[in-house]
């Protein structure tokens, strides 16, 4: 579906239909889809050039698209490393088709639930210096999951694993409304078989994001996260947003 919204080409009638359906209560769907990949862009950008990050852990990395994680960072220095996490078998499929010469990258099919297979399998342990700052990319995903599965132990488990100085994004889908909450997060939970979270409060995402230390402008709205041109429509209506913030672990 967010393939679809961005335009892509790997996607299924199924999924654009579903989305079809979803942009009738949720009108601002495409350009929230848009500008939560450019925040995605940006941050991977800010975090390499103006923080020195050299590894990145991208966790529920979605299918490739135009100006992938790696293809950012490694424009800043093509010595970074990135890990891709996604549970998706097709993003495996087509990742490490798009990837195959490019030995400083890899993906991994792995829930992002399940930090220590991640932390401990081969991927991470040849690309991913853990001596050194690492960036973990939560970044539209945390929708994914429901609070059976404590999103918020998540983020500090995956805090506990990084070294001291490493960075991590964290954004997911929030809505003012219980309406809009409770009718996305219901439609989702049909389309996915049970396979989703749920649409939360920025009160929850504060929660999550608790045991890192904020860089400016702390939790926000991701289209006014350090914007720096608008290259993508704005969003036109606000009954949701995609929220979040990036933030330094510190010990
Ligand atoms: C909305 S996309 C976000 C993609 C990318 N992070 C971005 O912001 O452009 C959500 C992605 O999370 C993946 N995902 C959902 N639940 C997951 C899980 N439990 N473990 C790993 N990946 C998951 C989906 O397959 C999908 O690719």
């Amino acid at each position: 579906m967010y393939d679809s919204l961005l335009g892509g080409r790997d996607n299924f009638p199924a999924d654009r239909a579903a989305c079809g359906e979803l942009l009738k209560h949720v009108p601002s769907m495409t350009e929230l889809a848009l500008n939560n990949r450019q925040f995605l862009r940006r941050v991977v950008h800010t975090l390499a050039a103006d923080y020195g990050i050299r590894q990145f852990i991208d966790h529920g990395s979605g299918l490739p698209t135009q100006d992938n994680v790696h293809e950012i960072a490694q424009r800043v220095d093509p010595a970074s490393r990135i890990v891709y996490v996604d549970n998706d078998p097709s993003v495996r499929a087509m990742g490490s088709v798009l990837l195959e010469s490019n030995e400083r990258t890899a993906v991994l099919q792995a829930d992002m639930r399940d930090t220590a297979e991640i932390f401990e399998s081969d991927p991470v342990r040849r690309l991913i210096d853990l001596d050194e700052p690492v960036a973990a990319l939560f970044v539209s995903v945390l929708h994914c999951i429901p609070d059976s599965s404590r999103p918020g132990e998540l983020i500090a488990k995956v805090a506990d694993r990084l070294p001291s100085g490493s960075m991590m994004v964290v954004c997911q889908l929030v809505s003012d409304s219980s309406e809009i909450r409770d009718f996305v997060t219901g439609f989702m939970d049909e389309q996915t078989q049970g396979h989703w979270g749920r649409v939360r409060e920025r009160a929850d995402v504060a929660a999550f994001c608790a045991p890192l230390e904020l860089v400016e402008p702390g939790l926000t709205e991701v289209s006014a996260w350090r914007p720096v041109h608008d290259d993508v429509p704005a969003q036109l209506t606000w009954e949701w947003e995609e929220y979040g913030g990036v933030g330094f672990v510190r010990r």
